[in-house]
């Protein structure tokens, strides 16, 4: 019998497609950003005068998209590459980023902007106000320069409300006498949130935006096969699984565009792998990983399945088949035909036309059952091709079998 530590030293010693699966935590931050050159230029071209002049104005950038667009990562790249370039140039420079999702108060935000810096602040009984002052005194004592991130600020607008915001935002047009010292970069999921405030704050925020798109399937391909590189062993993840993740999260193909998704798919999908001890991530992979991500999509499917007609029912049974066999993200639909009718055999049922075998594969695709596609690349000739995202396929599989015994002994 295998002793306690056989089995520990059996966990740690069993290979992993992982080198080093940290990589793929969110709040890693990659030195490379593909696709956010255009944001990084831009941010540089608004913080130069800090380090042409430093002190000469109090800068302030608004970073704006949805979630998973790389506002977070680009500002944290941003900054702490700027603070290696500001220092490099004999400018003392910090970079502080307070997530106001966390700290939603002006209290709570100035004490984190303070603990990040290490400046003591006496334990009790000061306002936010005399605080934030201490602060600027003590940059002003070391000759110190201070790049502010407010993340999640939407929260700060909505918690902290306006005067909050006035109070950060203005401090330098109500002390003018004062260096510059605090530039600020602020980060909102949309525009809207800042119409709770007056029009004289929302106008300070807005005048430098810069736009965080949702990402396309060939963007996120490219940010995958990155991060990919840096966090599994070499030949563990094909390319096959890059662009099938890709497209399913892509905002081009139907997906939100949001590459914290893709990167948990990714992730989720080498757990998977590693559970079973397989030496590559494959589709199926992807698949349960999928799933894992979007409980709702399966329960859906499995509550939709008893209202399909029989044949319905076989002609998803031939997809998940074909699919399995083919270990392929989509299969042709001429290949599922041919496995329907196979099918149809084993049961002794007659097949159905090839029109109405179109008609219910629509309808499964209606249903968001099934995913499809038209053929491009890597298949000869242009034909509708055919995904399913959920898995585990054998479970799925083994569900629409139970129902169509159901319903051939209901009959
Ligand atoms: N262009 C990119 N290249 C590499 N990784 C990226 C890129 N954009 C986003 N990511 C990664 O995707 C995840 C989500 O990005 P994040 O910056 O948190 O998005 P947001 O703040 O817009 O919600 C993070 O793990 C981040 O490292
Ligand atoms: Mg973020």
């Amino acid at each position: 019998m295998p002793t306690a530590r056989d089995i520990i030293e059996s966990i740690l010693e069993k290979p992993s497609v992982f080198r080093s699966r940290d990589k793929l935590y969110p709040e890693y931050v990659p030195a490379y950003l593909p696709h956010r050159e255009e944001q990084l230029k831009n941010l540089a071209t608004y913080f130069r005068p800090l380090l042409v002049e430093p002190g000469s104005i109090s800068q302030r950038v608004l970073l704006v998209g949805s979630i998973g667009t790389g506002k977070t990562v680009t500002a944290k790249r941003f900054g702490s590459d700027f603070k290696q370039l500001a220092r490099q140039r004999g400018i003392n420079l910090e970079y502080v980023h307070v997530n106001c999702h966390r700290d939603r108060t002006l209290y709570l935000v100035v004490q984190e902007i303070a603990r990040q810096l290490r400046i003591p602040i006496p334990p009790r009984g000061l306002s936010a106000q005399e605080m934030f002052h201490i602060i600027l005194k003590y940059l002003e004592n070391r000759d110190m320069y201070v790049i502010l991130t407010l993340d999640e600020f939407d929260y700060f607008i909505e918690v902290a409300g306006n005067d909050a915001v006035y109070f950060l935002v203005r401090t330098y047009d109500e002390h003018s006498e004062y260096t510059k010292r605090i530039s600020f970069i602020f980060i909102s999921r949309s525009l809207t949130s800042l119409s709770r405030l007056d029009s004289a704050t929302e106008s300070y925020l807005v005048r430098n935006i810069i736009n965080f798109k949702p990402y396309a399937s060939r963007e996120l391909y490219d940010i995958l096969k990155y991060r990919s590189s840096e966090a599994f062993y070499e030949g563990t993840v094909g390319d096959d699984v890059l662009s099938y993740i890709a497209e399913l999260v892509g905002a081009d193909t139907g997906g939100s565009g949001n590459a914290r998704l893709a990167l948990e798919i990714l992730l989720l999908a080498g757990q998977e792998a590693d559970k079973e001890g397989a030496p590559r991530v494959t589709i199926e992979h992807v698949r349960r990983a999928f799933t894992q991500t979007n409980p709702d999509i399966s329960v859906m499917v499995n509550d939709a399945l008893p209202h399909l007609p029989l044949h319905e029912l076989l002609i998803l049974l031939a997809i998940v088949r074909t699919l399995q066999r083919s270990g392929e993200p989509y299969v042709r639909i001429g290949e599922v035909e041919a496995e329907y009718h196979h099918i149809c055999e084993e049961y002794g049922e007659t097949p159905r036309r090839h029109t109405q075998v179109y008609e219910y594969v629509m309808d499964l695709k209606r249903r968001s059952i099934i995913e499809t596609r038209l053929s491009g690349k890597g298949y000869r000739g242009k034909s509708t091709l055919i995904g399913i995202s959920v898995g585990p396929l054998d479970l799925l599989e083994k569900r629409i079998r139970e129902i169509i015994e159901y319903k051939r002994e209901e009959r």
